[in-house]
């Protein structure tokens, strides 16, 4: 099976999941962003197709919620505080050191899929000021010299 049957045959099982209740399409959606780590263009049509819901109406839902993305995500999600604290103390050279280590700029996802690099308002814990944050894992006093070994962790 190439990759495009193997989709619509996850898809589908998703589908059958939930039945082909169009109330349910948010728990769909959410189980294909799960699956994918992102919502593919030919996913929405399936559903369309199949559960009898207006891809206008998904694509509503999907740029409506945070949780959904549009565009294919990494497999580890790295978010740097931009608060006015973390900002202060280096986050923007922080944000900098990840683009060249990873190379991928933020709000992006390096071309392996492996990480998608994307900053944050304050997080809530200044004290340990500049705070990177891996798959909800929080790093304190991350430095531009030391991130890469902090990112490096997740490389599997
Ligand atoms: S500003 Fe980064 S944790 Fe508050």
């Amino acid at each position: 099976m190439d990759d495009l049957a193997v989709q619509t045959y996850k898809v589908q099982e998703i589908i059958s999941r939930w039945g082909p209740k169009p109330d349910l399409v948010i728990e769909m959606l959410h189980d294909i962003q799960t699956e994918f780590k992102y919502l593919p263009e030919q996913a929405l049509n399936q559903i369309c197709r199949e559960v009898g819901v207006r891809l206008a109406t998904l694509y509503h839902i999907a740029t409506f919620y945070n949780a959904f993305s549009l565009t294919p995500r990494g497999k580890h999600q790295i978010c740097v505080c931009m608060g006015t604290p973390c900002h202060a103390l280096g986050a923007p050279r922080i944000v900098e050191a990840i683009e060249r280590h990873l190379k991928v700029k933020c709000g992006g996802t390096t071309e392996d899929l492996k990480f998608t690099l994307e900053v944050s308002g304050c997080v809530g814990t200044c004290g340990l000021a500049p705070i990177v944050i891996v798959d909800g894992e929080l790093h304190g006093l991350v430095t531009p010299v030391n991130v890469s070994k902090v990112i490096d962790r997740y490389s599997d």
